[in-house]
């Protein structure tokens, strides 16, 4: 009788064991970066039964921080606390921040300012579990703190959120503004999104588009459904606007084209589904944060004084989008923007992302030192830069009207970009 009961038991719990280890290693194929010299680790804190795929890589300030830590109390070494914390926009994840990663690397102050460098998959994608049912942001933000806290990963974080994940991170810095000590929005959304009266109609004709997608995917035909999508331009930008990525079209590092291409068609179709979760939620997660804005104690500044860099390109999407951009300048007293071209910029243009980083752990020092940080220093334009022609002198306030011309031909691709 006994006997029975433990031989039941041993095959239980080699069921899990087996099943488990088929959970993790799936068909999915191990999480890395870089082609070479790639010392991240990934983790799978599993918080309510859901794994996080949290990718951390240690910076340069970990060794500083570990000798003095034992003798020095009084935590006067703040940069070296930096924990930097990578988002991503709608169907993109972690691999999209390789080249960035490999700025950091390269860029020995600002390395030398960072403590770890972690880029996390959002329930659904990349690596990571799907949620259950749709996640509202707030939500999402719960789940991810657990998370970090399961992997010894504990705040303060800056949290670098690009485009539809701004609305994470502005989520994260409204609810736990102990927990963030910067913020930096590449082509981020937000409540504006509530204002424009096509949103509703796009996000239709998206979630059918990725239903297709998903339909085809399990019949095994994603390759040519991707080919027939009704891109207006060239069909590669189309593609990797949708979240298809390839060598060509991102030159990022050879195995992140295999892992995301594997990820993406997966025959869970988790990855169509989060798209579809997200763009569900949109409306509801940009209400929940205007209201919150709204009815904040402070609603000329709503997240206080957090150091706030945001990063976006000089010619509009849209006047909107732009427009769109600057406003968020008001949502810290401490904020500036970075203006340059390329909504891409973590994947095509990753030395913008970096100087926007070099900013805000030099603002996040500057607000260290002074207590409670720079007040009055709304919306400081830093660097106006374009590239070929160098500094030049666009004011801030004024609406530019010069719109990428691929962008403007490609209305699909439009319609992810003002989305996303
Ligand atoms: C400890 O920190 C101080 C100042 O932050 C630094 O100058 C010093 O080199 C550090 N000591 C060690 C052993 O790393
Ligand atoms: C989008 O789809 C929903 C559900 O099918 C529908 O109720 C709504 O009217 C649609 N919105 C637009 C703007 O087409
Ligand atoms: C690679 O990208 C370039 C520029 O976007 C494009 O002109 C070319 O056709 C692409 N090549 C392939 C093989 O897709
Ligand atoms: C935000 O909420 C307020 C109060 O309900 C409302 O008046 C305002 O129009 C909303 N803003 C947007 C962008 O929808």
């Amino acid at each position: 009788m006994k006997l029975t009961i433990i031989y039941l038991l041993v095959v239980a719990v080699t069921l899990v064991l087996v099943f488990n280890v088929k959970v993790s290693e799936g068909v999915l194929p191990a999480p890395r970066m870089l082609d070479t010299d790639d010392d991240g680790i990934s983790h799978f804190p599993s918080y309510h039964g859901i794994r996080m795929h949290i990718r951390c890589y240690k910076g340069g300030a970990v060794d500083v921080d570990l000798k003095n830590s034992s003798s020095d109390s009084s935590k006067e070494t703040t940069t070296s606390d930096n924990i930097l914390l990578f988002d991503n926009g709608i169907n993109f994840y972690y691999c999209s921040w390789a080249k960035v990663l490999t700025k950091i690397r390269e860029n020995k102050k600002l390395y030398s300012s960072v403590k770890q460098i972690c880029f996390f998959d959002r329930y659904g994608y990349g690596n990571s579990d799907p949620a259950p049912y749709q996640f509202e942001p707030l939500e999402s933000i719960r789940y991810l703190r657990q998370s970090l806290a399961l992997i010894n990963i504990p705040p303060p974080y800056v949290y670098v959120g690009w485009s539809w994940s701004a609305i994470h991170a502005q989520t994260f810095a409204l609810n736990y503004p102990k927990e963030i000590n910067g913020l930096v929005l590449i082509e981020g959304n937000n409540i504006g999104l509530l204002k424009d009266e096509s949103v509703g109609l796009i996000n239709n004709f998206t979630i059918q588009q990725f239903n297709h997608l998903s339909d085809q995917n399990s019949r095994g035909q994603l390759k040519e459904a991707l080919k027939s999508l009704p891109f207006a331009g060239s069909q590669e930008d189309g593609q990797r606007a949708i979240g298809w990525l390839t060598l060509n079209s991102t030159q990022l590092p050879k195995v992140c084209i295999e892992n995301s291409q594997a990820i993406f068609s997966d025959p869970s179709n988790n990855v169509f589904r989060a798209v579809i979760q997200d763009l569900s939620t949109m409306i509801s997660a940009a209400n929940y944060l205007n209201q919150s804005y709204y009815y904040s104690s402070h609603p000329q500044h709503p997240l206080g004084d957090v150091p706030l860099v945001i990063l976006s390109g000089k010619e509009g999407i849209s006047d909107d989008w732009e427009k769109r951009q600057i406003d968020m300048l008001k949502l810290s007293s401490n904020s500036v923007q970075i203006q340059k071209t390329s909504y891409y910029a973590p994947i095509d243009n990753p030395e913008y992302v970096e100087m926007a980083l070099e900013k805000v752990i030099e603002m996040v020092k500057e607000s260290n030192n002074n207590g409670n940080g720079n007040d009055n220093n709304v919306g400081t334009l830093v660097i106006i830069f374009d590239g070929d022609n160098g500094a030049d002198d666009i004011n801030p306030n004024s609406s530019p009207s010069v719109y990428h011309p691929t962008l403007f031909f490609n209305l699909f691709i439009i319609f992810f970009i003002l989305l996303f």
